[in-house]
């Protein structure tokens, strides 16, 4: 295979990326991979050209009804630019191979996957993973991600998502950092650096596609796909600078979101697509659309193929998802003058410069070593990490009398719909995980604590009434079992073992398929079967724990009143059900924070923190007061607050105080707190800073995410924090889309979560 390549580029007579060139300037490199590419386009034909916008399926996990056909001879027609979907060294080199031995000019193609979460060993769902707050963890995700996809073939992944939501009925919110600006952006960065390292061409290195531009997070409703209006404001302030952090941080590519922004869909919308992507934020790298998302322009009512395809392209996408409407119409519409040669130009230019960039000329087998995939794909210390990682992700949200963690002794009941389903750990999103050898909970507990707790288990209850419900609840193999007995019987069976145990685990909530993509819900309780269950549990007497799986903010009134402990534990990956054992009987203490507000109700939806205060906020002390901006029948509370988070230790917060009340213009000040672990064991907590601007030229948020640190504490240990606040933490997008800090007061919050903090104030100067 090296001898094809080395013919293509002595072909080319152009000087080829070598090894030892690397060290060289940025500059030299870009003059290199430039001259490369220009001999390289200078022989090739429009269709050749317009075959590198092409992206095909594998087939293997796809969204859409579209697949994609005749792969193998459209790869030998030059007609495909990438696959995705296919994986397996063997799977990739033989589709290389087409390429680069029985194309004309022998361009390697690029491989893609949705590494969502990791690849084999699956790490928690990404809303898990960001209640983590541990960006070097987050981080080391991606890079073990990158480690074992790489070792598959693969060599790009459409992650990371860093789509803002504040609507948990949208099922996708499962997918990204949950509802803060701030948070989603390091996490954006973080996650492409793990991704991408600092050299894409390396074999274990995988280029990123940050997604879905944009503001797909804010479907109207919580529908999928639905629409999206947002005034500028809220766009440049809240939901765009997560993609911007990404991109800054030298994502490769992007790829389009599916809604309708302001009138015009994303994948047709040049505004975003060229004039904030490429002209605003200097984004090189090229756009790939979402799935078929440039045919669904029809149905969004744009036009027919021809006409969207080309608006498309027009708009600044380079690369066509599954929907060839590229490869089939637009050297049509370049005949007939609606698209311009020197924009298939670009767009191909950009699609070769990635596979340039990735190494894919200097070796198009670099990702396929069969050695690696033995290797390194689910390595010990991969799932090592995974439990650690799992671990940290969970968050307690109550615990009363110390309910938890339990002792490794007596009898505990084990019992609920998504108890003994190893499948529904990993989560949404998790195409490649080993799910075969995924234990459920009651497999690992079984395994770690078996010898000292005797653990009995029923089902108790299905996962929906409904069939049809549970058949759309449990896609992709991630079945749940169904028990067709009448309900009371199945309840009666879980209150005997209930009865003859010390405590109760309830293991209840959502299937992984009720989260992630197509899987908005308009109720978000707990399904009323499994609630008839927990009734009947409780009316046992016996202490009971609620271990809640589920990818979103559920509504969880009932049973913060009623349960004694929760433990959301969300879909946690390969290594869940030992993580979620680690926790419930205290070999590690809970320290996830929530990243998305809990609502009490549906109604209140969207409900974050950083909302706008009104002309009429809340009278002190009052949760109603007629023409206030309030409810009749509910505060304007949630139920759970983002940055929420319960820890078998307790924390105590004193002495927040200011190096300066006089912030100069280019200067700083130091904002300090002393943190104490007031409870009997050692403990993590995340410390959280926010600043309100009190006056502005608009309106601002009550309150924003401005830094944070995770630190760990012995008991009794306290520690004196310091945060840094500069100008540049206050800036903000003013009505005209300026970035600048206004001078006046601003309130500086510490706490542990986003409600119980203390404050203090300062003054920018002018
Ligand atoms: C999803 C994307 C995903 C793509 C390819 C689409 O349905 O919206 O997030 O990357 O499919 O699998």
């Amino acid at each position: 295979m090296k001898a094809t390549c080395l013919f293509l580029l002595a072909l080319l007579t152009t000087a080829a990326p070598a090894l030892a060139q690397k060290k060289k300037t940025v500059a030299t490199a870009d003059q290199k991979m430039n001259t490369f590419i220009n001999a390289l386009m200078s022989k090739m034909t429009v269709d050749e050209k317009i075959g590198q916008l092409n992206l095909l399926t594998g087939g293997e996990a796809t969204t859409g009804s579209a697949v994609s056909t005749n792969v193998e001879a459209k790869i030998k027609n030059g007609q495909v630019g990438g696959i995705f979907s296919l994986t397996t060294p063997a799977r990739i080199r033989k589709a290389q191979e087409i390429a680069v031995n029985h194309t004309r000019l022998k361009i390697p193609i690029i491989f893609g996957q949705d590494v969502i979460h990791g690849y084999k060993t699956t790490f928690p769902i990404p809303l898990a993973l960001s209640c983590t707050w541990d960006l070097p963890m987050i981080q080391q995700t991606a890079r073990i991600a990158a480690t074992e996809a790489t070792a598959d073939g693969l060599n790009w992944t459409f992650s990371p998502m860093v789509d803002i939501s504040r609507d948990p009925r949208w099922g996708r919110i499962s997918e990204g950092s949950g509802e803060d600006t701030y948070l989603g952006s390091q996490i954006a960065k973080a996650m492409v650096r793990g991704y991408q390292g600092d050299d894409l061409s390396k074999y274990n290195t995988m280029m990123a596609c940050v997604k879905h531009f944009a503001l797909y997070g804010a479907a109207e409703a919580g529908r999928d796909y639905n629409t999206t209006d947002m005034s500028l404001d809220r766009m440049y302030n809240d939901y765009l600078p997560p993609y911007k952090a990404a991109i800054d941080g030298g994502a490769g590519s992007v790829m389009t979101s599916f809604n309708d922004i302001n009138g015009v869909p994303a994948t047709a919308n040049k505004w975003l697509m060229t004039d904030v992507l490429r002209k605003q934020w200097g984004f090189k790298g090229f756009v790939v659309t979402d799935y078929t998302a440039v045919n669904e322009l029809i149905d969004h009512g744009l036009g027919d193929l021809q006409t969207v395809s080309a608006l498309s392209l027009n708009a600044g996408v380079e690369m066509d998802m599954v929907g060839e409407g590229f490869l089939t119409t637009l050297k049509k519409s370049l005949k007939e003058g609606r698209v311009k040669q020197q924009q298939i130009d670009q767009a191909c230019r950009l699609v070769l410069e990635a596979k340039y960039k990735l190494g894919l000329f200097e070796d198009p087998f670099r990702y396929c070593n069969e050695e690696r995939a033995k290797t390194e794909i689910l390595k010990p210390e991969h799932l090592k990490y995974a439990r650690e990682v799992a671990g940290q992700s969970f968050v307690l949200l109550k615990n009363e009398n110390q309910t938890l963690p339990l002792k490794k002794a007596g009898t505990v009941a084990l019992i609920g719909p998504l108890a003994n389903t190893g499948a529904n750990m990993p989560g949404t999103w998790s195409v490649n995980s080993d799910l075969a050898n995924t234990k459920s909970l009651l497999e690992s507990m079984t395994a770690l604590v078996g010898n000292q707790v005797k653990i009995l288990h029923s089902l108790g209850s299905n996962l929906v009434e409904d069939t049809a419900y549970q058949q759309r609840a449990t896609m992709f193999g991630r079945d749940i079992p169904r028990d067709n007995r009448p309900e009371e019987e199945i309840i009666k069976e879980a209150v005997s073992i209930a009865k003859k145990s010390d405590v109760v685990l309830a293991a209840l909530g959502e299937s992984s398929e009720m989260t992630g993509e197509a899987s908005s819900r308009t109720n978000l309780e707990i399904p009323d079967v499994q609630k008839r269950l927990l009734h009947a549990l409780l009316k046992t007497g016996k202490p009971v724990v609620l271990v809640l799986f589920s990818g979103r903010p559920l509504v969880l009134n009932w049973e913060n009143e009623n349960v004694p402990a929760i433990l959301n534990v969300w879909f946690g990956g390969t290594e869940a059900g030992a993580a979620i054992t680690d926790v419930l009987f205290g070999d590690v203490n809970p320290s996830g924070k929530l990243t998305a507000t809990f609502p009490q109700n549906v109604g209140q939806i969207p409900l974050y923190y950083s909302h706008k205060n009104t002309g009429r906020p809340l009278q002190e002390g009052k949760w109603f007061s007629k023409f206030r901006s309030n409810y009749l029948d509910v505060s304007n509370d949630p139920l759970y607050p983002f940055g929420y988070g319960l820890s078998y230790t307790t924390f105590e917060y004193s002495n927040l105080s200011l190096s300066s009340k006089a912030l100069k213009s280019g200067g700083s000040i130091t904002a300090s707190i002393s943190v104490k672990n007031t409870g009997s064991r050692e403990g993590k907590e995340v410390v959280q800073l926010y600043i309100q601007d009190l006056v502005g030229s608009s309106t601002r948020p009550v309150k924003q995410l401005k830094g944070f640190q995770k630190i760990s504490l012995d008991p009794g240990e306290a520690k004196t924090l310091t945060f840094k606040i500069t100008e540049e933490d206050l800036k903000f997008y003013n009505t005209n889309l300026k970035f600048a800090a206004e001078p006046g007061d601003f309130k500086v919050y510490i706490g542990g979560n986003s409600r119980d903090v203390t404050a203090s104030q300062f003054t920018l100067m002018k």
